[in-house]
């Protein structure tokens, strides 16, 4: 991001009010995609706020990413619903077989999987959610399907 659009970001919002964080975090993330610690002491030093505030909230909401995502961005749901239906081990299968930790981004930026705490869709548990697409009901051979799919695509 440069210097030009975090300024056209932060001067929507009045200097020193901290009620601006939230939001300003989010049109950073939807401008560049993730945060940084630049991006952070930025914001923090515009509203007058310790980078390790700024930090502590931006780390407390699922919402925020501190990596680029990769070419297929997974998101994979962990809430009480999914977890019934073994997502642990789907979480496992994607690591292994993608080589990607969650929360992290391969080293080829292919792939990048996040864990989500309810994707808002419980009656269609279990639920994977990759780029625009929902996958609900996964079962075990469809996740194999998808790992094929989404390694064919990327070779
Ligand atoms: S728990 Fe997975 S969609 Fe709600």
């Amino acid at each position: 991001m440069t210097k030009e659009n975090l300024e056209i970001i932060l001067s929507k919002y009045p200097v020193n009010k901290k009620d601006g964080l939230l939001p300003i975090l989010q049109e950073i993330q939807n401008e560049q995609g993730y945060l940084t610690d630049e991006l952070l002491a930025a914001v923090g030093k515009y509203l007058n706020l310790p980078a390790n505030k700024v930090y502590g909230v931006a780390t407390f909401y699922d919402q925020f990413r501190f990596h680029p995502q990769g070419l297929y961005h997974i998101r994979i749901c962990r809430g009480t619903a999914c977890h019934l239906f073994g997502t642990s081990t789907y979480l496992d299968e994607l690591e292994k077989q993608l080589k990607v930790k969650a929360g992290t981004t391969s080293k080829d930026r292919k792939f990048s999987i996040e864990i989500a705490n309810c994707l808002g869709a419980c009656e269609s548990a279990p639920i994977l959610h990759i780029n625009e697409s929902f996958y609900t009901h996964v079962t075990p051979a469809d996740l194999d399907r998808i790992i094929h799919t989404l390694k064919e695509k990327t070779e």
